[in-house]
């Protein structure tokens, strides 16, 4: 049978990690896809050559809008990445007949409604599994292997660049710029290195997440995103004091109101495994009915573990060429015509168990005021620390932990304790979740 015809869009870190991995393994990727798969030509302003062993064997144009238009393309492959020009492009490849597969979660997650029914109408395939959580196949394990659940949440740690930055401050005392200069040497960071760090790119990969395990359209900006750029030493050691590690999780719930879709620090007990899962590794936390928890593991960023969710994609695509286009696994795990309206929630009224660390100034009932105004909101403490204060200094930090109450009412108690005479400056507040099987 006669190959299929890629065409790849970039060459950079997942791009020629793609390249790469489908010549190197050529022979057993069509083994598995049931036909050849071949690189027709590729659009790339920027490469190294040297990176990209027998790249000289196929047509390298600068405008990506040529491959999309070209009538020997069956797929195109969009590893630009960002929201323009790749939405025109994928919405030009797809109207034009071809199958798409992209690593892209900006696009998906800002515009896959308008692309997903663009495909729809035209009978092919957007695949996306590089899109979140870099090598691990969790779509493919949410969309199908746990379609027969209900799935209760998901918690993943699913920006490896975060991570990569934790786990080195934590490990090493390292400086945050400094790790985060690796990540981008590394190839692990945004090209916009504040989308890791804020939590965007994260907000991105729970947009697709909530979207395939609770059939609902894909809603970024209702997702709270809050990043790892306040998290000092100091709460990571007073958290390990506590039998805890903080994490940047993606954190998606549903419950009888709606769906929480939050990205946020979260203090996790560190018995719990995803919460030793360090470095650049990724890891989703998956709760559902009938299978209980299921935890996926793996490289969630670089060049070639990306590729191997995108080569997994292109196989997909190529195996179900010839499926009939209403038979095949829809976009977003649920049949179009049967997403839900559920909304998601806001931050407000998300219910959660909290960290607060606030420096008080050394003297009697600083502690029953602050007990006090968390009671009075039905707050009860799990734990505390009060540390001795050091020579010569009038304060103490004071860390609590409390117990699950909504966001609205922890945001009132924190108001009246800042607000308090003794207690010095702001109140640290990370949020914490126990992820056990309910
Ligand atoms: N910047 C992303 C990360 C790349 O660090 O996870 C993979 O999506």
């Amino acid at each position: 049978m006669k190959p299929v015809n890629v065409g790849l869009l970039g060459l950079g870190t997942v791009g020629g990690g793609t390249f790469n991995v489908l010549r190197r393994n050529a022979q057993e990727i069509a083994r598995r896809a049931g036909r050849g798969i071949e690189i027709g030509v590729a659009a790339a302003r920027d490469y190294d050559p040297a990176r990209l062993p027998g790249i000289g064997d196929i047509r390298v144009l600068d405008d990506a809008f040529e491959v999309v238009e070209d009538p020997a393309v069956d797929i195109v492959v969009e590893l630009i990445g960002g929201y323009s020009p790749a939405r025109e492009l994928v919405l030009k490849a797809i109207d034009n007949g071809k199958h798409v597969v992209t690593a892209n979660k900006a696009l998906i997650a800002l515009h896959g409604n308008e692309i997903f029914a663009a495909a729809q109408e035209k009978g092919v395939m957007v695949a996306f599994e590089a899109a979140v959580a870099g090598g691990i196949p969790i779509i493919k394990a949410v969309r199908e292997g746990l379609a027969a659940n209900r799935i209760d949440w998901i918690a993943g740690i699913i920006n490896g660049t975060g991570n990569f930055i934790l786990t080195e401050m934590r490990d090493k005392g390292r400086d945050f710029a400094d790790v985060l200069a690796e990540a981008q040497a590394l190839g692990y960071a945004e090209a916009d290195p504040t989308f890791d760090v804020e939590g965007i790119d994260a907000a991105h990969k729970l947009t697709i997440l909530a979207s395939i395990a609770f059939g609902v359209p894909l809603q970024f900006d209702k997702v709270y995103t809050e990043g790892i750029g306040r998290i000092t030493r100091d709460d990571v050691a007073f958290a390990g004091e506590l039998g805890y590690r903080i994490k940047h999780l993606g954190i998606t719930r549903r419950t009888d109101s709606g769906i929480e879709l939050r990205v946020h620090p979260t203090l996790i007990p560190e018995r719990r495994l995803i919460a030793n899962v360090d470095g650049v590794m990724n890891a989703v936390l998956v709760q559902a009915d009938a299978v209980g928890p299921t935890l996926y593991y793996g490289a969630g960023a670089g060049a070639e573990p990306t590729a191997s969710a995108v080569v997994a994609d292109i196989v997909d695509v190529v195996r179900t060429l010839t499926a009939d286009p209403e038979n095949r696994v829809p976009h977003l795990a649920f049949q179009p015509d049967a997403l839900s309206d559920l909304p998601i929630l806001a931050m407000d009224e998300v219910e959660t168990s909290y960290y607060l660390r606030m420096c008080a100034v050394d003297r009697p009932g600083v502690l029953a005021d602050v007990t006090r105004l968390l009671g009075d909101r039905g707050i009860s403490i799990e734990a505390m620390i009060q540390k001795e204060p050091a020579e010569g200094v009038q304060e103490v930090p004071i860390i609590l932990l409390t117990r699950r109450v909504r966001e609205a009412q922890m945001n009132e108690a924190i108001e009246k304790i800042e607000a308090l005479d003794s207690i010095d400056g702001a109140v640290t507040r990370i949020r914490m979740e126990h992820l056990d099987s309910s």
